[in-house]
């Protein structure tokens, strides 16, 4: 089965950067005057075919944004059409072009096109890639030559007649060799594939030495390939992976672009813990002049730290007490102050400034303050549509989880749009219309791969799920409702499940591929106290608008929430989940001026992999996993 390729009729390029040069900030909240001001800069800039594209989608975006507070989001589903497969390939096949002036060379997809390459049958070519496998039989050697642009290769034929087949048999051209060959396309006689190349010239870029190679043609274990990562992308799994995850973050772009989003950036370091659940790597400059080498190490520092502190109760306790000789508590107080000057010194062999009580003096540290990975952009997402309106951002976030689960990494891609002036309906809408579009998406330009991994690797009918799936509407319901359906279930499940308790992935699994019969299900309105602290209280009280998309075989996909816009309430919630409501300030401020309500979501982008590929564990869904334990490659 080949890819379907076709043109790509979407200019990637964006304009918006460019009239943000020319606009003033009473213009932009006006999608009128906006439009107006974009016809001026066209009239006047404009000059090249490439400025009238960047002027159509211009206009298309402008419309797209204009839409008042109480008029229904409405999706667009569809009308992109990119080339599948790796490259960017128009109708007929060719790479689509960016600009006259740059070209890359064509690959194999390309020249596959639509008809396996029968349409380009007499045409010489020439192209690069990697060896999958060489064989030779009766006078020729046949070469699996592989780019990485589709799971199938170029068959490239060298027969003995010809000027190459002294090298095709050399051993030099084997498995894992980069190669360049150059020949004729013709028929293949096998009927196995529409086309082949028979080879004039053949040149070994790079050679693999076939007795170390470690890729050789039969097949591996996935848990194998992990342990060579940078060498797995040329297997047929990962490779297809990657094309797959390509497609899904270009439907993302596309979906949100389309709907009048703007892709904002969000910061990795940050000082607060969006999700409040404490799982953030630490960002520090305070180790880097440790000696690897020196004797005194942290753990000895808080050794000397608990000893102070022990110490100094003990003194206390002496002094609360009153009848104490007066030279033993001398002879204790002595004790205190010998062991706080070997904190101190401790603490400065190690490099590590400290407060007089012993904690580490984090005013010394890079930015002044205790920092992090981020775990998720919506705090700063939130800011930023609390000002441009609806935005997106998709960037990598982490959480120090020590959970070796398939469906947990430490380092991870999360898709975050937030919706201004919308509730959490707007918020489902947008997450169940988000999706499908994805799964449209790959139904249409991933066929090849989709296919490969229904035969290998999900073993069902993935396809014509993810089908089912674009064209159903998801299930709505409760959280309160999920506990039912959970608590009624014949099925034993490893965790107890009540109301008040968080679902486990088995519970999630069961909801969406047993009660509901493989469907998407979005669970709203969670009990208040095992969500995070910023999701909108609901009337009763007890539970908050939250939702959570669960789907088969993955169980949470995304989740995410109405925001509390209420002052009041906010700063309520804050102190209730035990947080410092002045480090806050800057979020609080959002709702003391301007404030609206607004709702968002992350949908963790390995998962989306995922469900997409059907790829058991998560650590394939992402070219370099990063998890408890690895971070080699
Ligand atoms: O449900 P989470 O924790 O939500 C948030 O972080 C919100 N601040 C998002 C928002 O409203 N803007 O994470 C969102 C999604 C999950 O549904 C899950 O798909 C994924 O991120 N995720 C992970 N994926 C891989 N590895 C992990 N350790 C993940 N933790 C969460
Ligand atoms: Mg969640």
């Amino acid at each position: 089965m080949e890819t379907i390729e076709t043109m790509e009729t979407i200019d990637r390029s964006r304009p918006v950067e460019t009239m943000e040069t020319m606009e003033t900030m009473e213009t932009r909240d006006h999608p009128r005057r906006r439009r107006r001001s974009i016809d001026r800069w066209v009239r006047t800039t404009a000059t090249s075919s490439d400025d009238a594209t960047m002027f159509a989608r211009a206009r298309a975006m402008t419309t797209a944004r204009a839409r008042p507070w109480g008029c229904r989001r409405r999706y667009s589903g569809g009308g992109v059409r990119a080339g599948g497969g790796g490259a960017r390939v128009d109708a007929h096949g060719a790479p689509a072009r960016a600009s006259a002036a740059y070209a890359r060379p064509e690959r194999i997809a390309g020249v596959k096109g639509r008809d396996g390459g029968a349409s380009r049958i007499g045409e010489t070519l020439e192209l690069r890639g990697w060896a999958r496998s060489v064989r030779t039989q009766k006078g020729m050697a046949f070469i699996d030559l592989n780019d990485g642009s589709a799971m199938t290769g170029m068959q490239a034929v060298v027969s003995e007649g010809s000027g190459a087949w002294a090298l095709a048999n050399s051993g030099a051209c084997a498995t894992g060799a980069a190669l360049r060959v150059k020949g004729r396309l013709v028929t293949s006689p096998g009927g196995k594939q529409a086309a082949e190349l028979a080879v004039d010239e053949l040149e070994i870029i790079g050679g693999a030495d076939p007795e170390t190679y470690p890729l050789q043609k039969k097949r591996h274990t996935l848990e194998y390939l992990r342990s060579i990562a940078h060498l797995r992308p040329r297997t047929n799994t990962i490779g297809a992976v990657a094309r797959v995850r390509n497609e899904l973050a270009y439907a993302t772009h596309n979906f949100f672009q389309q709907n009048g989003f703007l892709y904002v950036h969000t910061p990795i370091i940050t000082a607060s813990d969006c999700e409040g659940a404490g799982e953030q790597f630490q960002v520090t400059t305070l180790l880097s002049g440790l000696d690897a080498g020196s004797a005194t190490t942290p753990g000895a520092v808080q050794a000397a730290e608990v000893a102070v502190k022990a110490q100094g109760d003990a003194v206390k306790a002496m002094k609360a007490g009153g009848d104490v000789n007066k030279e033993t508590l001398l002879e204790e107080v002595e004790k205190l102050k010998a062991l706080k000057a070997e904190l101190e010194a401790l603490s400065a062999s190690t490099g590590i400034p400290t407060n007089k009580d012993g904690s580490v003096d984090y005013t010394q540290d890079f930015f002044g303050k205790r920092s992090y990975l981020t775990v998720s952009g919506q705090l700063n997402g939130e800011i930023m549509a609390c000002a441009v309106n609806d935005v997106y951002t998709f960037g990598p976030t982490f959480r120090a989880e020590n959970s070796n689960t398939s469906r947990h990494l430490a380092e991870f891609w999360m898709v975050e749009p937030e919706l201004a002036f919308a509730d959490l309906k707007d918020d489902m809408d947008c997450a169940e219309a988000y999706l499908k579009y994805c799964l449209n998406h790959v139904l249409e330009h991933c066929d090849e791969d989709l296919a490969f991994f229904e035969a290998n690797i999900s073993k069902d009918n993935l396809r014509e799920r993810l089908r089912n799936v674009a064209s159903q509407e998801f299930v709505r319901i409760t959280y309160t409702e999920a506990v039912e359906h959970i608590q009624k279930a014949t099925k034993k499940f490893e965790f107890p499940c009540e109301w008040g308790s968080d679902l486990q992935s088995e519970h999630e699994r069961y909801i969406s591929e047993e009660v509901f019969k493989d469907r998407p299900v979005i669970v709203r309105d969670y009990p208040k106290d095992i969500k995070a602290f910023y999701m909108r209280l609901n009337d009763d009280n007890k539970t908050v608008a939250a939702m959570d998309v669960l789907v088969p075989r993955v169980g949470e996909l995304m989740g995410g929430s109405q925001r509390e816009e209420r002052l009041d309430v906010l700063e309520r919630r804050i102190e209730e989940n035990g947080l410092e409501k002045e480090a806050y300030w800057w979020y609080l401020d959002l709702r003391r001026y301007g404030s609206q309500p607004h709702a968002g979501f992350g949908l963790g982008f390995e998962r989306l992999v995922q469900y997409v590929t059907g790829v058991e564990n998560i650590r394939d869904a992402i070219p370099f996993p990063r998890y408890p334990g690895s971070a080699e490659f």
